[in-house]
């Protein structure tokens, strides 16, 4: 490993930008390489980043042996090869969210993390806006007593990222807005109620809009399908209900289509015997987003916190160079993506059945 600078390579052109915004922030890194088959986009953000080398291939860009880490964002069907390529070739990874499609390809990467002795970590960067710090910290001090019910979703009015490009095929993507949307936000409620664990999932999909052809994020991804097939194969709106071991309950919808208020926009509430909270992101919105609700003696005092705007993925960055210099635990790590593709793997599979299954 170099001593001074960690050298990085960036994999994915796409949401790729978002770790090369992040990295520009570390000073402890330089980013060194990017690989991605859209040559324009590279080349305009090999430029932008003033980065030496651009690969189309992602193995030349692994062969490079003098880049110390990677971060990984190509369509699903690829985190597993190119992660596991990068492990092999002796990289820490950074992978995008979903860690995978299905359980068993995540299962594979978080052996093979272990078995070459390199860090995995996976880019759920929402976890770290500061409404979800407070509500976490919230729940953890027990200032809500026990918190026995939680909603959380994400609905856009008009988001499919591409209809007829690798996100609507079943086969690259794994799934639609559940795998998408709704994994980003299944971890943020899984996080602020500090992990507990899920005994059983009762889900249903539904594929109303897409495949019309109606829906489509304006504007977005239609000239790039790296080998997607045209069809709509996966739902545009999901639902699941989720029981804890503890007894308490989370409600999930995920959306990119459906007719609803105009807005691409998530939140989180939660339920507690003492107290509660909830988020309302607007549009992406990281300020004004958080209420709390709390009594003072036998009246309301509800508050409305003052929040900044933290940068995601650059927080997720900064602790994944931690986790290389110094050797400090990375978080959310492998195991943990791990663990929420294993419950979308049940969500779909319950929608499938029509009927609550329980989970391991
Ligand atoms: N954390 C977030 O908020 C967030 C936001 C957007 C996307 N994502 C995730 O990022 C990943 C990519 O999504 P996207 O929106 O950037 O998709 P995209 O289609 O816009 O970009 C995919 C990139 O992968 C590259 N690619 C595809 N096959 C390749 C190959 N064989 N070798 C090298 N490069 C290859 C493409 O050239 C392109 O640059 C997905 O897993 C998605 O879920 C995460």
């Amino acid at each position: 490993m170099s001593t001074d600078q960690l050298r990085i390579g960036v994999i994915g052109c796409g949401a790729g930008i978002f770790h090369l915004e992040g990295y520009a922030e570390e000073p402890r890194v330089k980013v060194v390489a990017l690989a991605g088959l859209d040559t324009d986009r590279c080349q305009a953000l090999a430029k932008r980043f003033d980065i030496p080398a651009i690969y189309s291939d992602y193995q030349e860009l692994l062969a490079q042996d003098d880049i110390d880490a990677v971060s990984i964002a190509v369509p699903n069907n690829l985190h597993k090869p190119v992660v596991i390529a990068a492990l092999a070739s002796g990289k820490h990874v950074l992978i995008e969210k979903p860690l995978a499609r299905h359980e068993d390809e995540a299962r594979e990467m978080v052996e093979a993390a272990k078995r070459y002795g390199k860090i995995l970590a996976v880019a759920f960067q929402r976890r770290t806006r500061h409404d979800i710090e407070i509500v976490r910290d919230e729940i953890a001090a027990g200032n809500f007593g026990r918190v026995y019910y939680a909603k959380a979703f994400w609905m856009r009015r008009s988001g499919i990222p591409g209809l007829g490009s690798w996100f609507t095929s079943k086969e690259a993507a794994g799934g639609g807005p559940l795998i998408d949307l709704g994994v980003h936000v299944l971890d943020m409620a899984l996080y602020v109620l500090g992990n507990p664990k899920v005994t059983s999932v009762s889900a249903a999909t539904y594929a109303e809009i897409g495949p019309q052809g109606r829906g489509n994020w304006p504007g977005r991804r239609q000239s790039f399908a790296p080998g997607g097939p045209n069809g709509y194969e996966v739902e545009d709106l999901a639902t699941a209900f989720l029981r804890f071991g503890d007894g308490g309950t989370l409600l999930l919808e995920a959306s990119w289509a459906s007719f609803t208020e105009m807005g691409d926009d998530f939140g989180i509430q939660v339920y507690g015997g003492n107290g509660g909270a909830r988020i309302f992101a607007k549009n992406y919105a990281h300020v004004d987003t958080l209420e709390i609700y709390r009594n003072i003696g036998d009246t309301t005092a509800d508050s409305k916190p003052r929040l900044i705007e933290r940068p995601g993925h650059a927080r997720i960055i900064q602790g994944f160079v931690d986790g290389i210099l110094n050797g400090t635990p990375v978080s959310p790590d492998g195991e943990e993506g791990l663990d929420r593709v294993r419950l979308i793997d049940a969500i779909y599979k319950s929608a499938e059945l029509g009927r609550e299954i329980t989970v391991e």
